[in-house]
């Protein structure tokens, strides 16, 4: 682009020069984005297909326009409907929070109320989702039974396709939430032989999922008010993360307007991978490999020559202090002092504190993000490593729905149809197998 072309087109606009046709082109600027669409207009004949955006992985491509959580990773914020997580995680509780991504703005006492009442009456599954769940392999993973079980509620309440009628969303988003640690805690009995526990609607969200995971025979399990609290922190801080890879899932199934059901499967089975939910397990499996204080440096070393990552180290959009880190880092010291100190904190504590002061990780702007600490919570919690996503899926459907809700009520929003490139043969003759085979 010329000078003169940046002068005449001065404005919230974008000038494009076609240097194949030698027209330019005013593209609109909004919100510092361009419409792929406005782009789809630059074309070489009439007859040929409009330029496009070649984005894997939506690196740089806005798919929707959301009101729900902001993140600002240079500067390490993270908010929920404007509230900074940090002043959620101190003054709020998970089902307010729920409420609050989902409707928009904080309850009111009698919101709240019958909020928490909805939940915690459907809290209980039909009789049949415990049979099929029953029937999965002895040694299932947790995270597959959920995801599996998600998918089959939508058999449960078909009336969840009509996502037109605001009241019938709002009944599945409540079912959703409130079935999800009974799922989930039910999962986690299996894999131990132990008989499911049905919920106890006397407690919390947080206390009855502790109840239903770790009852045995006693008549009532309640479980020590700081782990209780420690959970609700832990489930505020992965309620919402905006347009990461499951989320973009949900989205996308969800914009066939499928019922939420299916839609919040297809967020689970995104979470279920590595890169996404799994990294914390990762950060256990460094910190015991590394096993004792003198050894940090020459494992420090090995990350700097590029041999290994430091994991729970680095986000893609954090460059800065992971915010939801610093709160975890806070919340342990709450839960060791019921569970007794997980030795391998000191290691982590040291790591963190050599990698701070070390120029590749300064310069490279990696500071410890949300797992760094949270796998030790969970062990410490006695949760095996397999349980880590299932954690996570549990607060963030509240997200996912959030976010699904937005897009059913987003005009601008239609089906999820990427573009491709293609790169394969085109117009081959075929040939019948008896000459092929010849
Ligand atoms: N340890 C050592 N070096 C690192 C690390 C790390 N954890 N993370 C990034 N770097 C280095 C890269 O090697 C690269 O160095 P270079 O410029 O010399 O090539 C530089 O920092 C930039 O890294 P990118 O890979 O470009 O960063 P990107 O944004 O693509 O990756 C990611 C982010 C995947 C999170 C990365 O930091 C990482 O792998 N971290 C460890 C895994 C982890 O903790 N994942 C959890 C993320 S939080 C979540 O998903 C809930």
């Amino acid at each position: 682009m010329s000078d003169e072309t940046a002068t005449a087109s001065a404005g919230d606009t974008l000038t494009v020069r076609d240097n194949r046709t030698g027209t330019e082109y005013d593209v609109p600027i909004l919100d510092g984005t361009v419409r792929a669409a406005d782009l789809g207009k630059i074309r070489v004949a009439e007859d040929e297909p409009g330029l496009a955006v070649y984005d894997p992985g939506f690196v740089n491509t806005a798919s929707c326009r959301s009101a729900v959580t902001f993140i600002d990773g240079d500067e390490g914020v993270l908010e929920y409907r404007g509230y900074p997580i940090e002043q959620l995680a101190e003054n709020s509780d998970y089902l307010e929070v729920a409420y609050l991504l989902i409707h928009g703005h904080l309850p009111s006492r009698d919101e709240y109320e019958a909020w928490v009442h909805e939940i915690t009456y459907h809290t209980f599954v039909h009789e049949n989702v415990k049979t099929f769940m029953q029937g999965f392999r002895y040694d299932a993973h947790p995270m597959g039974m959920l995801l599996a079980s998600v998918g089959g509620l939508s058999t449960f309440y078909p009336e969840g396709r009509n996502i037109s009628d605001p009241d019938n969303r709002h009944m599945q988003m409540v079912r959703l939430i409130a079935k999800m640690p009974t799922l989930g805690a039910f999962a986690f009995r299996h894999a131990q032989g132990k008989p499911y526990v049905y919920p106890d609607n006397e407690l919390s969200y947080t206390a009855n999922f502790l109840a239903m995971l770790f009852k045995m025979s006693e008549r009532k399990f309640v479980a020590d008010e700081r782990l209780i609290k420690a959970l609700e922190v832990l489930f505020i801080l992965h309620a919402d993360h905006e347009q990461n890879c499951s989320t973009n899932a949900v989205r996308s199934v969800g914009s066939s307007q499928v019922d939420p059901y299916s839609a919040v499967a297809a967020g689970i089975g995104a979470l279920f991978g590595p890169l996404h939910g799994g990294a914390n397990e990762a950060v256990l499996r460094m910190l015991r490999r590394i096993g004792t204080i003198d050894k940090i440096p020459e494992f420090i070393e090995g990350v700097k020559a590029g041999n290994e990552k430091l994991m729970g180290f680095g986000h893609r959009v954090y460059k800065n202090y992971d915010p939801r880190a610093k709160i975890i880092k806070k919340a342990c010291d709450d839960v060791f002092e019921v569970t007794g100190v997980n030795p391998l904190l000191t290691i982590a504590l040291e790591l963190e504190k050599i990698a701070l002061e070390d120029e590749y990780f300064v310069s490279r702007k990696l500071y410890p993000n949300v797992d760094f600490y949270s796998g030790l919570i969970y062990e410490a919690l006695s949760f095996p490593p397999e349980m880590f996503t299932v954690l996570f899926a549990i607060p963030r459907t509240s997200g996912w729905l959030a976010q699904w809700s937005e897009l059913v009520d987003d005009p601008e929003q239609k089906i999820a149809r990427p573009k491709q490139i293609y790169t394969g043969d085109r117009t081959l003759e075929f040939e019948a197998r008896e000459k092929r085979w010849t």
